[in-house]
């Protein structure tokens, strides 16, 4: 990881993934004035999808959700560099790409400081021709298979240790091998290595949290799930080891 440092910002990037203006690389204008931007996508704000010179990526401004959001809606308080939630979440996904899970690499990553505050943003590899769960069962049911294949990723993720606090399926992605993605590192952390093999609290709770988001979106957007089929499948692939 190379950094950049100014008198209010800090760049965090990989020197093998990016070539382009690493400085200007966050801003959707650079983008646009150059017709590389190939797409968008809605979360809390607009991510979006930029042809790089060396891969497709994801460009995200960190934009709070829930009622505080409403009132401060991009700032962050400054207490180090490295605590900033872009760094968290760069080193985050460095680590998760080295353990062999199934998240974007991450290019670059940018905190700027407003007083006593910042500002972050995030360039990541795009997951191509993927699409999140709450899109595809919207469409359609998903075989047995593939419910194990994402019950292992999380398995994987848990097994380098990452406490994914918001693991919903809008933040699950599918490519059109199947391939499940995890994305949506905002927040997110590593917890110390466990022994046992019971499952531990926050373990248990991102899994908690997984199922509530499967019920929810049933019925707010009639996905196609049925917890009596498809989550003892999820689970099962969870419960394998990730290499079986
Ligand atoms: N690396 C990526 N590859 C493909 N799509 C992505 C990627 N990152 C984000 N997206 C899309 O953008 C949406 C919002 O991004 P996300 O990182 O979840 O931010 P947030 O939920 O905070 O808005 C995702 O649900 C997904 O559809
Ligand atoms: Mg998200």
């Amino acid at each position: 990881m190379k950094t950049i440092t100014s008198n209010n910002q800090v760049i965090w990037y990989d020197e093998t993934l990016i070539s382009d203006s690493v400085e200007q690389a966050f801003e959707p204008e650079y983008w646009h004035a150059q017709g590389k931007v190939i797409g968008s996508a809605q979360g809390r704000g607009t991510t979006w999808f930029v042809q790089t010179e060396h891969l497709p990526a994801a460009l995200r401004h960190y934009r709070r959700g829930g009622l505080f959001g409403k009132l401060v809606k991009d700032h962050y308080w400054f207490t180090q560099w490295h605590n900033t939630r872009s760094c968290e979440e760069f080193q985050l996904l460095q680590h998760l790409v080295k353990a062999g899970v199934n998240v974007p690499k991450p290019i670059a990553a940018r905190a700027v400081k407003r007083t006593v505050c910042y500002q972050a943003d995030i360039l990541t590899q795009k997951i191509e021709g993927a699409d999140d769960l709450v899109a595809i069962l919207q469409k359609q049911r998903l075989d047995a298979k593939v419910y194990r294949l994402i019950g292992q990723q999380i398995r994987q993720l848990h097994d380098a240790n990452v406490n994914h606090t918001d693991l919903n399926i809008h933040n699950i992605l599918l490519d059109q091998s199947n391939k499940a993605w995890i994305i949506d590192f905002d927040k997110c952390h590593l917890e110390p290595s466990r022994g046992e093999s019971n499952l531990s609290v926050w373990e248990q709770s991102n899994l908690d949290r997984l199922l509530r988001s499967f019920c929810k979106e049933v019925t707010k957007r009639q996905i196609k799930w049925s917890q009596e089929n498809d989550w003892p499948a999820l689970l099962e692939g969870y419960r394998q080891s990730a290499t079986c």
